[in-house]
């Protein structure tokens, strides 16, 4: 696993991009993050270029689900080339997991191959999309369908950065956090971070919330590395997405305003309720995990029944016949993974 700083700003970047002789550097980054990129981002790079004749290549793009596609990816390839990038140049990507996963993408098959790096911006990809290697874009109405596994060189984590992020995309990322916690709580992370979240929106206590981002990029780390290509582990990084993925079918068919993360939440309460149907949680996990999560500002109640759910997931391209993997929860920080038939009861709710 190559390294993952975790700093307030970017003053040790220079530092990072020097440790991997990054060479001729190109910037690609979310236009909602060009205040950052100008402030902290492109002074670091320009130090960290050892020949004065090197210049720094830039391109801004917008982001969003519809423009994370092979055409996107394309256009960025595009630039590299007209921009003269070679081999040898490298790809720093600022932004949240949109911009991660793309220019990582673009980055793993540029000439075969090129160096990157990411500078996450939002919560999310500081915790999770910006950690283990696994770049793609949508393909045909499929989420992620088409990418690589890559590993970046290194992911600089710049607190600094969640200061302009919406509030809703804060929150969002909250449930990736919390979902660290769940399936490793060393130090008691998860009864920290259920302290701090819900005070965040009144006034940040950043060293903390360092310290929890540093914690839960950690887990990922630690998982990443024991198993890359998802055999077996990896899958743990699951929870709560089973549920979660039916979520957002179901609010895409409706016309419904759900986020991954609001999606994500409510799919670990019921992920909580499933594993205590099956008696692997003691009763009461899933009430005092919703609370907690509510408290997080969080929402945690699904608009859709679990019949409705499990008709989405019995669709799902991963189901296996009418059996679905879910990572079940037995205790806060002990997780196990399950391939459960869709026809237990518990799936007929209505
Ligand atoms: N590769 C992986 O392992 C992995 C893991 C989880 C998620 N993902 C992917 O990540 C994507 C979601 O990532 P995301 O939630 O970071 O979304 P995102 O990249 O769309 O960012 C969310 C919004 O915040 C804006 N933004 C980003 N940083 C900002 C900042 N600091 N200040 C102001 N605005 C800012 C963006 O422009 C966007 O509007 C999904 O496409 C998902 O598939 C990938």
């Amino acid at each position: 696993m190559n390294p993952i700083y975790v700093k307030y700003d970017c003053s040790s970047l220079e530092a990072a991009l020097r440790e991997c002789g990054a060479g001729r550097i190109f910037v690609i980054y979310d236009e909602n993050v060009r205040q950052f990129v100008e402030e902290q981002v492109l002074l670091e790079a320009l130090n960290a270029l050892d020949d004065e004749e090197s210049t720094i290549e830039i391109y801004e793009m917008a982001v969003s689900e519809e423009k994370k596609s092979l055409a996107t990816v394309e256009s960025i390839c595009q630039w590299l080339l007209e921009s003269g990038a070679d081999r040898k140049s490298f790809l720093l990507a600022v932004g949240g997991g949109i911009t991660s996963d793309m220019a990582g993408f673009a980055a793993s098959i540029y000439m075969r191959g090129i160096r990157f790096a990411y500078v996450p911006t939002t919560l999310l990809s500081m915790v999770d999309a910006a950690i283990g290697g696994k770049t793609g874009v949508n393909f045909l109405d499929y989420k992620n369908m088409l990418g690589t596994f890559c590993e970046p060189q290194f992911t600089y984590i710049a607190t600094s950065a969640l200061e302009t992020l919406p509030a809703r995309d804060f929150i969002g990322g909250e449930s990736e956090l919390i979902k660290s916690f769940i399936i490793e709580n060393n130090d008691e992370a998860y009864e920290r971070a259920v302290k701090l979240l819900p005070a965040m929106t009144e006034g940040a206590n950043i060293d903390e919330l360092t310290a929890l981002i540093q914690a839960a990029a950690a887990v990922k780390g630690g998982i990443v590395t024991r198993d890359f290509r998802e055999g077996g582990e990896r899958r743990k990084l699951n929870l709560g997405h089973t549920f979660a993925h039916a979520i957002e079918h179901l609010a895409r068919e409706n016309k419904a305003d759900i986020t991954h993360g609001e999606a994500v939440s409510m799919g670990m309460v019921m992920a909580a309720r499933l594993s205590e149907s099956l008696g692997i949680a003691p009763e009461g996990l899933a009430d005092s995990l919703k609370a907690d999560l509510a408290a997080c500002h969080l929402p945690v109640d699904c608009p859709y029944t679990v019949a409705q759910l499990a008709g989405a997931m019995g669709k799902d391209k991963k189901a296996d016949g009418d059996k679905v993997n879910f990572v079940l929860i037995r205790a806060i920080g002990d997780v196990t993974v399950e391939k459960l038939s869709l026809s237990l009861p518990f799936f007929n709710q209505e």
